[in-house]
């Protein structure tokens, strides 16, 4: 059996990681090692087999007796370690949840039921380093991964609802207490029914504008009864890093664009945060080589894996079916609000909703390991 070292299995993707490594009977096909930057020696947890004790994530000698390592631990994690890593000779399977590596000419972005021969092609050219994509990328390719598939697609305009998880566990707290702070700020109000709306959003939006700099340590602005239409670094040209992102990933994971033979396909857009909790919607305009009829197009995206579900789309069955509250915590890609478009029968609209922890970070991660044991 493979020895598969996990690191950052604790924080939030990683126990998402672990969660779903243990519904899919992972750990019966592994020799697992749990490692810790803050604990080793201490006791691993209980789906440990023979090391029973952590290891210390920092040790490349630890790390180097390792056949496969799976790692939630983040950027700053991978930029330290992976280099040395690989320095002292390790010739075994990274599979990383941040994006430190994931542009690097010898790595593959995985998302095996949309690019499994992208994967096999890596894996026959003796690639060792296995990324997962960016949440939004990957859950927006889950549902219309099928219109890609049969090359059907000219462009993407992608403009994305995320939720608070995709800035981390931290955040989500953030946004809970803004929400309990703002409640709090107009309850009396509230409580009598003839009370002045437009008082109580008056005092909304005091208590927004009075929020402390350590209330609003992780967005920067409040994020309760608002959003944010920036998400990551400025890139000083007017598009944000999480934009560039869906560009430069989306086509990686197709193969397609430099490096590869075919061309790649513009998506770009914008980000935009939102008070959502785990789950990170996109609403999309999608330029189609050719003028295909609806129900070719949802037969197609319906068909293109087991996950991707069409919507219908009427009102009852987008407010039941394409939310974050219907989606969060199951696998299931919902793509709805399909129909065409005033500006011709090639411009198609739709609205997708995934669980950022689950395939927007978790899943493609544990799959990888499962083609690597299996
Ligand atoms: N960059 C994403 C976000 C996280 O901030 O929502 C998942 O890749």
């Amino acid at each position: 059996m493979k020895l598969v070292g996990l690191v950052g299995w604790r924080g939030m993707v990683g126990s998402v990681l672990l969660q779903r490594m243990q519904e899919e009977g992972d750990f019966a096909h592994i020799e697992p090692v749990f490692f810790s930057t803050s604990n080793a020696g201490g006791q691993a947890p209980s789906l440990a087999k023979n090391e029973t004790t952590l290891q210390d994530a920092n040790d490349i000698a630890a790390l180097k007796k390792c056949d496969i390592i799976i790692t939630c631990q983040g950027g700053d994690y991978t930029s330290e370690i992976f280099p040395q890593l690989r320095a002292s000779g390790w010739d075994g399977y990274w599979i990383d949840a941040a994006s430190t590596l994931r542009m690097n000419e010898d790595a593959i972005i995985v998302l095996d039921p949309v690019n499994s021969d992208v994967i096999k092609a890596g894996l026959a050219r003796g690639i060792k380093n296995y990324i997962g994509g960016n949440c939004t990328v990957s859950c927006m390719l889950m549902g219309l991964g099928g219109l890609f598939k049969h090359d059907m697609v000219e462009w993407v305009n992608s403009m994305t609802y995320q939720a608070a998880s995709g800035g981390g566990a931290q955040h989500m707290r953030e946004l809970l207490t803004q929400f309990g702070q703002i409640n709090a700020s107009v309850k009396s109000l509230l409580d009598n029914p003839s009370s002045a709306i437009l008082e109580i959003d008056r005092q909304v939006l005091a208590q927004q504008h009075a929020f402390t700099a350590e209330e609003t340590k992780q967005f920067g602005v409040p994020l309760a009864g608002n959003l944010i239409p920036w998400i990551d670094k400025d890139l000083g040209d007017g598009s944000s890093k999480e934009e560039w992102k869906a560009g430069v990933e989306t086509n990686k994971i197709l193969g397609r664009g430099v490096g590869f033979e075919k061309a790649a396909i513009p998506v770009d857009g914008l980000c935009v945060r939102i008070g959502a909790m785990r789950c990170h919607s996109q609403a999309l305009t999608i330029k189609l080589r050719q003028d295909v009829p609806l129900n070719e197009i949802e037969a197609i995206i319906a068909q293109s894996n087991p996950w991707a579900k069409v919507v219908e789309n009427t009102r009852e069955a987008s407010m039941r079916e394409l939310t974050p509250a219907a989606v969060t915590g199951g696998m299931i890609i919902p793509v709805g609000r399909l129909r065409k478009l005033q500006m011709g029968g090639e411009y198609l609209s739709a609205f997708t909703v995934g669980d950022q922890l689950l395939w927007g970070a978790a899943e493609p991660l544990r799959r990888m390991l499962r083609i690597l044991v299996d």
